[in-house]
């Protein structure tokens, strides 16, 4: 049978942890591929890790390319490749750059990793994970966006972090684009099975979803170049493991909305069912006059930026 194979492209930030996360767990061999310009750089994270092996004790391969033939085959593939935003840049502003860029990624793919998994990351994610949908012409429950993931595992951390209870217990959902519009859901977030209206006050939920909406730019703001990677590296990795151990996990993440949520033709973030057929059933739930409108105002700037995409 042989080990399941990973395909990381782009090897900047969140390409090497995602190695080192993907190795840890031991989830399969590791193929991290990057621009001929920085090979060495890629070539040198992956033999790091292949050191580290020694003191954790797993066996996954990991290596480092520029060549797309390296990819061959791959069970899943992610995708990183892109710039990251810098401080008064919005995700936007990346559009055109990006967009280039999943082009050519997303022909790579398509000839040599057919029948992968792909899960896009680069930003502005709605619209990156629509361009590679378009361009590759996968079918839609094999390509996903990452950002409810992390936007949610946020949210559960600023709740642990108000509450001063354990992160672990505390479950969340957070809907909509990845950006300032998302719509975090404290109505359904419990600690332990316990509402978070029973523990905080309004004025503290109104916190944290605040904060929960700019956590990505407050980590641009704090690390002043570049954005975050040790979150969004495990949020990736939680929907890589759920689709090859076919856990069936239950994670928001961009998917394509045909009708769901009343939403149809638009890549959004909405409760997933990840498995072994990868986006197995995307979970609807009833949302309140106040949700619906929010989710209202994030499908808004999707499109927007999607139309500028002119895919
Ligand atoms: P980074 O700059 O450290 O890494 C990006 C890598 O992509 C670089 O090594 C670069 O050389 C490589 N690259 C550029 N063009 C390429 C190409 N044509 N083919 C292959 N590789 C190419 O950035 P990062 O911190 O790892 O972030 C990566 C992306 O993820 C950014 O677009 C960032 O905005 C986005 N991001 C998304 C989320 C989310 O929730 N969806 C969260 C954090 C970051
Ligand atoms: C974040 C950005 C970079 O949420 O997407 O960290």
């Amino acid at each position: 049978m042989g080990r399941k194979k990973i395909a990381l492209i782009g090897g900047g930030q969140i390409g090497g942890i995602l190695a080192l996360i993907g190795a840890q767990k031991e989830l399969g061999d590791l193929v991290i591929l990057d621009i001929p310009e920085v090979e060495g750089m890629v070539k040198g994270k992956a033999l790091d890790i292949m050191e580290l092996r020694p003191h954790d004790g797993y066996d996954a391969n990991i290596t480092g390319t520029s060549n797309y033939a390296d990819i061959e085959g791959s069970d899943v593939v992610v995708i990183t490749a892109g710039v990251p935003r810098k401080p008064g840049m919005t995700r936007d502003d990346l559009l055109s750059v990006n967009l280039k860029i999943i082009t050519n990624v997303a022909n790579n793919v398509k000839k040599y990793a057919p029948n992968a998994f792909v899960i896009v990351v680069s930003n502005p994610l709605d619209a990156i994970v629509y361009a590679f949908y378009k361009v590759s012409g996968f079918p839609k429950n094999r390509v996903i966006g990452m950002a409810g993931a992390l936007d949610s595992a946020r949210f559960r951390a600023f709740i642990a972090m108000e509450t001063g209870l354990s992160a672990q217990d505390v479950t969340c959902m957070v809907l909509g684009g990845h950006g300032p519009t998302m719509v975090p859901l404290p109505r359904l977030a419990t600690v332990g099975g316990v509402p978070i209206d029973k523990l905080l006050s309004k004025e503290e939920i109104d916190a944290v979803v605040k904060r929960t909406r700019e956590a990505g730019t407050e980590i641009v703001k704090l690390l002043g170049n570049g954005s975050a990677y040790f979150s969004p590296a495990a949020s990736i990795m939680e929907m890589v493991e759920s689709y090859l151990k076919d856990k069936k996990r239950v994670i928001p993440s961009a998917a394509l909305c045909e009708g769901e949520y009343g939403i149809d033709g638009y890549f959004i973030g909405v409760p997933c069912v990840i498995g072994s057929d990868g986006i197995e059933r995307i979970l609807e739930i009833d949302l309140t006059d106040d949700e619906k409108e929010l989710l209202n105002n994030t499908l808004t700037a999707v499109k927007s930026t999607v139309e500028e995409s002119k895919l």
